[in-house]
């Protein structure tokens, strides 16, 4: 069984002649909180969809859990415990906060045991007040959460958040860094974010994408302080 809880090896993925991932290595140990950095398309999303099996990779190797998961079924990679929060919500909008959770729970037949597990996750996330709350009517920040509580609820042993602060305020964005930061008391967890200031506040390992490889690897600051890191975000946000 290898150290590490996932290990991406020469990952590859093509479009045509767009090399959106071109060679990817990345080890994670359990226990880890990791943020993923780098430029608008840099790769950051399409290593994620390799990940989870919504794209099959064009070549490479994709250890997780000791087994290669590189072109598996997405319900077969998300049922060996691979979780994820995309870019883009995928929420019953007609339906409340509950019953979003209720169905994203369906595999746990004991109704008091997907009541119970509901709860613990609405508490963790800290949306309990948002409980009957319609999707649809809630503020952006509030849905985020909801789709954060979705994944924690099944419980993966790889949380995936790509871009999970986009559009928050700072308060909320405080918020959801104090949430992570305890789910990463549990949980693996692997981050997407631009926003230096809420890198900040989680990171301690961040890996930095650029044209589809991996630029660099390090501790957060040694990382900000980098030139090469801050040429490549230029005209993004700075640190
Ligand atoms: N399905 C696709 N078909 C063709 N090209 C794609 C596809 N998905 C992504 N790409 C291209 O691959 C490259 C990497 O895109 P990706 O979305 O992974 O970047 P990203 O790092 O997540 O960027 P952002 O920070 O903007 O979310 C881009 O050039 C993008 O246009
Ligand atoms: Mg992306």
């Amino acid at each position: 069984m290898s150290d590490y809880l996932l290990e991406a090896q020469d990952v590859a993925m093509h479009f045509g002649g767009v090399k959106a991932l071109d060679g990817v290595d990345f080890r994670l140990k359990k226990g880890e909180l990791r943020c993923l950095l780098g430029p608008n398309g840099a790769g950051k999303t399409t290593f994620f969809r390799c990940l989870t099996g919504t794209h099959k990779p064009t070549r490479g190797r994709i250890l997780f859990k000791g087994a290669d998961i590189a072109g598996k079924e997405r319900h077969d990679i998300a049922r060996a415990g691979m979780g994820v929060k995309t870019q883009v919500p995928s929420l019953f909008d007609g339906l409340t906060a509950h019953e979003n959770l209720w169905l994203a729970l369906r595999t746990v037949k004991n109704a008091a045991e997907r009541e119970a597990r509901i709860v613990d996750t609405m508490e963790r996330v800290g949306i309990g007040a948002l409980r009957t709350g319609i999707l649809g009517r809630m503020a952006h920040g509030q849905r985020q959460l909801v789709e954060l509580a979705m994944v924690v609820a099944s419980d993966p042993d790889l949380v995936l958040l790509d871009e999970p602060a986009a559009g928050m305020t700072d308060s909320e964005v405080e918020r959801l860094a104090s949430i992570i930061r305890d789910l990463n008391r549990t949980h693996t967890v692997v981050v997407v974010e631009h926003d230096m200031h809420f890198i900040r506040m989680i990171a301690d390992q961040v890996t930095v994408f650029h044209q589809g490889r991996i630029l660099t690897e390090g501790h957060v600051e040694h990382i900000l302080a980098d030139q090469t890191v801050r040429d490549v975000y230029l005209g993004k946000k700075h640190a």
